[in-house]
């Protein structure tokens, strides 16, 4: 399967990296084409994938083309390669906020699917939602969803609108969880534990919990619940975060996210 990479930046390397490492296809069937020089040597002298600074003469011979531009750039980029896709290529594009049907006429092209990956995708832990234009074939799916696949989970659905509601969630999330990372060492430092101890404690306590509930047949409630014995010091913690609305504060925060994705996509 020959791949075409238009923009080689943090996603295109991410994506390209995985799918060496998972032996998907050769570095000699991956081609990238990149505006920027620094970038185009750095991809071809670490991973000898051919690189070219015309996008054009990248996807000339793919079966594949993947879009990993900014959004900014769509419009140009469209305006460059839009009507010179062959039938037979499959388009992927993992630009947040781009819908199908912008690509679709933008591109002048058929078969795209539009995919919503998160950063932990760099070190293949992530999770990618994926929906596809009725016109992409099984095989076309198929070949997708492999290569979605080498960046941790891919998730296929059938209608577009959760794919903004993805991007609040998977796509955004990283940033909550950091968040969330962030205040509890800074809480953890201000109680009077070293910094570096308290960075330690506090990503083991997030990794452990979140493979904990992921290996548990218990629900996330009954978890909370086993840590928190009756007038003990997690329930003292749980009644200030319930008194600071810390349900409602994450509820509004997706939603905000939602209806930004919604307004991002026209
Ligand atoms: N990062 C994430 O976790 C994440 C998650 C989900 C989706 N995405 C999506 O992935 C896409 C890429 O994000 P990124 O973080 O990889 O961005 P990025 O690092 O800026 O990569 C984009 C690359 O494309 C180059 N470029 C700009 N205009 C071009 C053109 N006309 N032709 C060819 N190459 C061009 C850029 O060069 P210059 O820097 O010189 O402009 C840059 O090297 C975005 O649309 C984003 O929405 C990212």
């Amino acid at each position: 399967m020959k791949i075409a990479f238009i923009g080689g930046g943090n996603m295109g390397e991410a994506m390209l990296s995985a799918i060496l490492k998972a032996g998907l296809t050769p570095p000699h069937a991956i081609s990238v084409s990149d505006i920027s020089e620094a970038r185009r040597r750095h991809l071809g002298q670490t991973y000898g994938v051919t690189v070219t600074e015309g996008n054009l003469e990248a996807l000339s011979q793919s079966d594949v083309v993947v879009l990993a531009i900014k959004p900014q750039n769509l419009a140009e980029v469209m305006a460059e390669i839009g009507g010179k896709l062959k039938a037979s290529q499959l388009v992927i594009s993992i630009i947040a906020g781009a819908r199908l049907k912008t690509l679709r006429q933008g591109l002048k092209h058929k078969t795209i699917v539009r995919a919503m990956p998160n950063t932990p995708a760099q070190i293949g832990q992530g999770i990618t939602i994926w929906t596809a234009t009725p016109e992409v074939t099984e095989p076309q799916k198929g070949w997708a969803g492999a290569i979605l696949g080498v960046m941790g989970q891919q998730v296929y659905v059938a209608d577009e609108e959760y794919l903004d509601m993805a991007t609040a969630v998977s796509g955004s999330g990283p940033a909550y969880v950091f968040l969330f990372m962030e205040s509890l060492i800074d809480a953890a430092v201000g109680i009077g534990l070293p910094r570096d101890m308290a960075r330690q404690l506090v990503l083991e306590t997030v990794l452990g919990s979140a493979d904990f509930a992921r290996q548990s047949e218990k629900s996330l409630d009954e978890l909370r619940r086993i840590v928190t014995s009756p007038g003990g010091t997690t329930a003292e913690a749980l009644k200030v975060l319930e008194k600071g609305g810390f349900a409602e504060v994450i509820k509004q925060a997706v939603l905000a996210a939602f209806i930004k994705a919604r307004e991002l996509g026209g």
